[in-house]
């Protein structure tokens, strides 16, 4: 097997980036070197606190958590509790975790890791990005001391989800997505071998849904007893599995959060699961070859009017802008989806076999 890969991820958990967590802590190619956080989904503190209790959930409380922005460049903090839950994690309760935040901010830590590991590094950012946004102002070289860096953000060739035209993390700080963009433009037109963002917007993040079975063979394949899924009223759909048979304190974290997340989907998209966009990122990032792009160049609407956070992605090369960014295309969802509860679910059963009692 090649080097695990170097990862930063860049999050503002929530349920999809606590996924996102726990399948790079499950992954055996994954070098997890730190996570950043950034208020979004909730506010910043408690992202740290999340992130925090979801990797010592996960057997990595040795990996650096740094705060850091607590709102967006310019705009004042939008979270998403309708969507996460009151805390972030949907039903799900987790012990505070025993580690503490890093003493540095979460922007310091990205400038002073890339320089530190010049061309080593993956980020992979999983919320708006305002750290790192606020990363280049503090070191305007990432571009290049960066290996690569993985968005999950945009909306390409579809609709939002947040606005008809745009997408939640670039909405929250379109600012900071505009600087994203216009930095590796000028970076390529200064040096076109530096690696373009490969970014995943809802165009392929919403193609493939978790399930409540997903839930229940990651519960068996960790060895959960699964005595009692309650079926729906309707009898169509099998819940998720009761939670308390769920003895395995992973898979009981993993059914208590997504529970909330498919109520929300059910609500709003009316499915009975959910789109976890962060975890497909960390797949892609991991491997490559699962995600076809398409290089273009992209620009952001920081204007208030309809069109506001959208990403004008110039596919017909009508602006003569050369590529800033890798637009993902096509990712194999049922791929993505058996890693994710593989991976997880031979986790869950490592850190918590069930004879452990
Ligand atoms: O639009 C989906 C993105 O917004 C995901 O990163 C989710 O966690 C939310 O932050
Ligand atoms: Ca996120």
């Amino acid at each position: 097997m090649t080097q695990p890969l170097p990862l930063i991820l860049d999050v503002d958990t929530g349920i999809d980036d606590a996924m996102a967590l726990l399948y790079a802590a499950a992954s055996p190619d994954a070098d997890l070197v730190a996570v950043t956080c950034v208020a979004g989904n909730v506010p910043g503190e408690q992202v740290a606190a999340n992130t925090l209790a979801v990797l010592e959930l996960a057997g990595r409380s040795d990996v650096e958590v740094a705060l850091g922005r607590e709102s967006p460049l310019l705009r004042p903090l939008k979270t998403a509790e309708d969507t996460h839950g009151p805390r972030g994690i949907g039903y799900a309760v987790l012990p505070p975790a025993r580690a503490r935040v890093s003493a540095r901010s979460g922007v310091d830590l990205i400038a002073e890791e890339a320089r530190r590991r010049p061309g080593e590094l993956t980020l992979v950012t999983l919320g708006p990005l305002t750290n790192l946004a606020a990363a280049l102002q503090v070191e305007p070289r990432l571009p290049r001391l960066l290996r690569r860096v993985y968005v999950m953000g945009g909306a390409f060739r579809v609709q939002g989800n947040t606005t008809p035209a745009a997408e939640w993390n670039m909405q929250v700080d379109p600012e900071a997505a505009w600087m994203v963009y216009r930095a590796w433009a000028t970076a390529l037109d200064a040096d076109p071998t530096i690696a373009r963002p490969v970014v995943l917007g809802l165009d392929v993040t919403e193609r493939s849904p978790i399930r409540p079975d997903h839930v229940i063979r990651l519960a068996r394949l960790a060895g959960s007893r699964i005595d009692d899924p309650i079926a729906r009223a309707d009898g169509e759909e099998p819940l998720l599995p009761a939670v308390p048979a769920a003895g395995n304190p992973m898979v009981r974290f993993v059914a208590d959060a997504l529970r909330f997340y498919f109520e929300f989907h059910a609500k709003w998209d009316g499915f009975y699961g959910a789109h976890i966009h962060d975890p497909m990122v960390v797949v892609a990032a991991l491997d490559p070859a699962l995600a076809r792009t398409q290089a273009v160049f992209v620009d952001v609407e920081t204007g208030s009017g309809p069109a506001g956070a959208m990403t004008v992605a110039d596919f017909r090369g009508l602006t003569g802008k050369p590529p800033n960014v890798d637009v993902a295309t096509e990712l194999d969802g049922a791929e993505f989806l058996g890693r994710w509860v593989t991976r997880v679910g031979a986790l869950a059963l490592a850190l918590y076999p069930p004879d452990a009692g």
